[in-house]
């Protein structure tokens, strides 16, 4: 455990925001975490990598950095059954998995942050999400100084939604996932991009694929600072869909089980006329309008302005709200509205 005062979060956010905290605070092993049971009267924030995060203001609160390593790897008869630390990296997980003729990770290939985000946002690509592999979560529940094994069903999984952003936030802090990847393999072939793919497909071809979609569509927040899809998908009802349909013709959407519709929310704001915006050093992404990116110099405050605005047009037009999937963070700790 290592505070610092103050430290730069710049090198820890991918949207580069120039921003600060008077507490750093690292977890490089399991020792570190009864510590943080004193934290409960402090505004904190765990951060993974930082790829889906949006520090508003200059100032940021205590943060606390996820950097537990390891992955261990047992099987059963039928399956692969992986656990993962919360600080490694998503994306080399996949590729570690790949090479060890494991599969089932590759339509997550490519996607920037930790393994212990994914359970916290459900991270999901091309027809898969991280529930459809998770077998349990591993929590340090900071009351109880205890860990916790929740199952796949407790962690009430949901798009982009999971107990971690309700009950559990902030209430603790996940160390570890636990997956289970089957030996015999399903591809996953449903996504456009996906089901026109030629046999023979193998896991190394789809993971190919993705990484090919993502790199066309999406910038590399290495060389425009970006944090992956800004806003969820809305979901509105079949009546409020039919309409939209009635008024622009075709719309991309995805029926739900329960019988509403996603929209897609990336073709709403091109709709809006905002695909390429710019105000500033901060716009819209010209591939892709559902990733808001900073060119260089912009501030958390531009990013929530532009965001807001977007968030604005697309209501006007639509009669559609659409609402972050960032993680909004103040001087105070995580907030749930832009204002
Ligand atoms: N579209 C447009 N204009 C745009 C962007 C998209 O018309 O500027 C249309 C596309 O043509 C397509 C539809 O919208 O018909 C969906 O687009 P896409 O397949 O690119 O996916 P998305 O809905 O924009 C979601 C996830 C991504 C994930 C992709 C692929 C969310 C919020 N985003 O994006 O996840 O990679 O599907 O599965 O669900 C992320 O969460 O950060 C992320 C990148």
């Amino acid at each position: 455990m290592k505070p610092s005062t103050p430290f730069s979060l710049q090198p820890h956010n991918s949207f580069a925001l120039d921003c600060f905290t008077d507490r750093f605070i690292e977890i490089n092993q399991l020792a570190d975490l009864e510590q943080l049971t004193q934290l409960s009267d402090e505004s904190f924030y765990i951060l993974g990598e930082g790829s889906n995060t949006l520090f508003l203001e200059s100032q940021a609160p205590t943060i606390i950095k996820m950097d537990l390593k390891g992955i261990t790897v047992n099987e059963t008869d039928d399956a692969y059954v992986l656990n993962v630390a919360a600080g490694e990296n998503w994306h080399n997980l996949v590729c570690y998995c790949l090479e060890k003729g494991i599969n089932g990770l590759e339509n997550l290939a490519l996607i920037p942050g930790s393994v212990g985000a994914a359970p916290v946002q459900n991270i999901g690509a091309y027809g898969v999400e991280f529930a459809d592999v998770c077998y349990s979560v591993n929590y340090y529940d900071f009351t109880n100084k205890q860990m916790l094994e929740l199952s796949k069903a407790q962690c009430q999984f949901g798009y982009r939604d999971s107990i971690f952003k309700h009950q559990y936030k902030n209430k603790g802090i996940i160390t570890s996932v636990t997956l289970r990847l089957p030996k015999v393999w399903q591809p996953k072939l449903s996504y456009q991009g996906l089901s026109d793919l030629v046999p023979p497909i193998t896991a190394q071809v789809i993971f190919q694929q993705v990484v090919a979609m993502r790199s066309a569509k999406l910038p590399d927040p290495k060389k425009i600072a970006n944090a992956g899809s800004f806003f969820k998908n809305p979901i509105v009802s079949k009546m409020q869909y039919q309409q939209l349909s009635q008024q622009y013709g075709k719309v991309p959407h995805y029926p739900q089980a329960e019988g509403n519709i996603k929209l897609a929310a990336g073709w709403l704001i091109e709709q809006a006329g905002l695909k390429g915006y710019q105000q500033g050093d901060v716009g819209v992404h010209k591939n892709q309008a559902l990733v808001l990116v900073n060119y260089g110099g912009g501030t958390g405050d531009e990013l929530s302005q532009l965001a807001l605005f977007v968030q604005q047009q697309v209501q006007e037009k639509f009669n559609v709200n659409i609402v972050p999937e960032v993680r909004l963070i103040s001087h105070n700790g995580e907030i749930d509205f832009l204002s």
